[in-house]
């Protein structure tokens, strides 16, 4: 716990001297500081999949920007790309890349006190790069993105299973943190080492290809995350959960 708070102040340090210059960035991030200062986004996350009967409730957690950071510069996103967040949270990772990449970026996230306090900063801010939508990942329109962002460490095989995937235009990128998406139509480019508050973990880069359609191979039986591996590793290597 101590470790992970530490590495949160460090970060959060890292992201002042970083990003900070940027004023508007800034002005984004206080305000998203302050509208979750008496409460917590784990907090509401937890409530929300309370009240759903989730078995798994603790199922909140964020990329750090500086790692987002670096999986977006090891992928080559950039500024012509169309990115969809697959549960975008609080859209902090959202609204750093339509300030830093400046792409189009959409987050779909089915918690509505995320989708609307982000929708008070795009409206008060005149944010126009960024926009969020109150569904489920699954309703998401696959057509639109280039680049498409899943941390789904916490969802199941079945979650997993039910986002169409299959929909995203040929040549779209999936990027995945954790476990790479075990599915015929996904070719695997490229792994990168990233870190998470609790521990190291791989960001997965895999390109659509034009397997969908002459694959016969039934979704339901496959293990769509490779589940030989655990989720996260602390930094001695060891699972951590
Ligand atoms: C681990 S958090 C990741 C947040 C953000 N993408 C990031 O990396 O910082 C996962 C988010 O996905 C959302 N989520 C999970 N299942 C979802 C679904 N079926 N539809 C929409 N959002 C979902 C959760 O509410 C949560 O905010």
């Amino acid at each position: 716990m101590i470790r992970i708070k530490f590495y949160l102040f460090k970060e959060q340090a890292r992201v002042f001297k970083r990003y900070y210059k940027n004023w508007r960035f800034a002005l984004v991030d206080s305000s998203l500081h302050l509208l979750y200062l008496f409460s917590n986004p784990y907090r509401i996350c937890r409530k929300f999949l309370e009240r759903r009967g989730a078995e798994v409730v603790y199922a909140y957690g964020e990329t750090p920007l500086t790692t987002l950071e670096g999986i977006v510069s090891a992928f080559g996103i950039g500024a012509d790309d169309r990115w969809l967040e697959l549960g975008s949270g609080r859209g902090r990772g959202c609204f750093w890349l339509s300030q830093f990449i400046g792409c189009q970026v959409r987050g779909v996230e089915w918690i509505p006190t995320f989708v609307s306090r982000a929708a008070w900063i795009v409206r008060g801010l005149f944010l126009n790069r960024v926009e969020f939508k109150n569904i489920c990942m699954q309703e998401a329109d696959f057509s639109w993105p280039t680049v498409v962002f899943l941390c789904g460490t916490c969802m199941s095989d079945e979650e997993i299973e039910s986002i169409p995937m299959e929909l995203l235009p040929l040549g779209a990128k999936l990027i995945s943190i954790s476990e790479p998406l075990n599915k015929p139509c996904f070719t695997l480019v490229k792994t990168l080492e990233v870190s998470y508050p609790w521990g190291k973990t791989e960001a997965y880069l895999q390109i659509k290809n034009d397997l969908a359609a002459k694959s016969s191979t039934p979704l339901q039986s496959m293990n769509l995350w490779n589940t030989a591996k655990p989720f996260f590793r602390q930094s001695d290597g060891r699972p951590a959960r």
